[in-house]
């Protein structure tokens, strides 16, 4: 019997695949919750709440495989469990759609003060002045990544009639022409974007990728966008930008730490925040459980997986 422990919130109607299978025993709880069983557990389900570090990976003598419920697996010690054999596995593009759809919402309610007017009104006021927003029409956007969700916003920036400016160093020239987006250095990206959106992974080499450095060098009044990995944009830089009145405004979904209590930047009337919702959806939860869910069972069943 296969021990499968669901650590995190992961949509039960996607774990279908595994509950029908024979010899699969699903215990969900968090890790706290079994750390009597943990000695047992042949694979650990995730979403974003769970962090495998090397510790817990170590609790776990008879762990095969580590899935994640979404893309990013920053909250994986990966060297850790590849040092143990432990496959790795992920849903790559479950919930790309809804990520993209969160971004283009917040772009939107950024540009209009949607959040805060609400606030307002809400709380028994009509002031229409303080809230005259900015067209996304014909502004230039800047996408720090193109990978599924940056191509994904690609799609959405042109229905609105944006101008599409892109920097990804694995983006070919003949891909960015079929798009019909400018390709660009990322210096010269930032100097040209009216808005940026970031959109990579969180590495060693994308953490703090925007920073007071290069955000000195944007246009004044820029608006910046997170929903991919908090860190990408320097909180502490992006803090004191916005201070100084050289970033308008950010939207901001994830941060360096989740959750952000008490965090600055939530302190600031020009930034809007949203508590890591990009991939919350009905459909990205499902599609997202169902593709780790048929991926753990694969592996235990001895067929190959198709996303480590
Ligand atoms: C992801 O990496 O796919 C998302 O951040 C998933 C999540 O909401 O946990």
């Amino acid at each position: 019997m296969f021990q499968i422990l669901v650590a995190d919130a992961i949509k039960p109607e996607g774990l279908g695949p595994l509950l029908e299978a024979p010899l699969v025993n699903l215990i969900e709880k968090t890790v706290e919750e079994a750390k009597n069983v943990l000695h047992e557990i042949d694979a650990i389900l995730v979403r974003s709440a769970t962090t495998v570090t090397e510790e817990l990976i170590s609790s776990m003598p008879n762990l095969k495989i580590i899935a994640r419920a979404g893309v990013g697996i920053d909250n994986i010690d990966v060297p850790a469990a590849t040092k143990r054999g432990i496959v790795v596995v992920n849903a790559p593009d479950g919930n790309t759609i809804s990520t993209a759809e969160h971004t283009f919402a917040m772009m939107a309610s950024l540009m209009r003060h949607i959040p805060q007017a609400h606030a307002s009104l809400k709380n028994g006021e009509w002031r229409r002045s303080s809230f005259t927003g900015t067209e996304l029409y014909g502004k230039s956007l800047g996408i720090v990544g193109m990978g599924r969700i940056g191509s994904e916003i690609v799609k959405r920036a042109k229905v609105f009639g944006m101008d599409v400016l892109v920097y990804d160093p694995f983006l070919t020239t003949d891909r960015a022409k079929k798009m019909g987006v400018t390709s660009l250095d990322l210096a010269k990206l930032l100097t040209l974007a009216d808005i940026i959106t970031v959109h990579t992974p969180l590495t060693p080499e994308t953490r703090g990728i925007i920073n007071k450095d290069n955000l000195l060098t944007c246009k004044k009044g820029v608006y910046l966008l997170n929903c991919a990995r908090g860190g990408i944009i320097n909180e502490d830089d992006l803090y004191e930008l916005i201070v100084i009145g050289h970033v308008a405004g950010a939207a901001i979904d994830v941060f360096a730490e989740e959750p952000p209590l008490g965090h600055k930047l939530l302190e600031l009337d020009s930034v809007i925040a949203t508590p890591h919702l990009g991939a919350s959806t009905k459909e990205a939860q499902l599609n997202v459980a169902t593709q780790v869910a048929q991926e753990v069972l694969s592996f235990l069943t001895g067929k190959p997986v198709t996303s480590s």
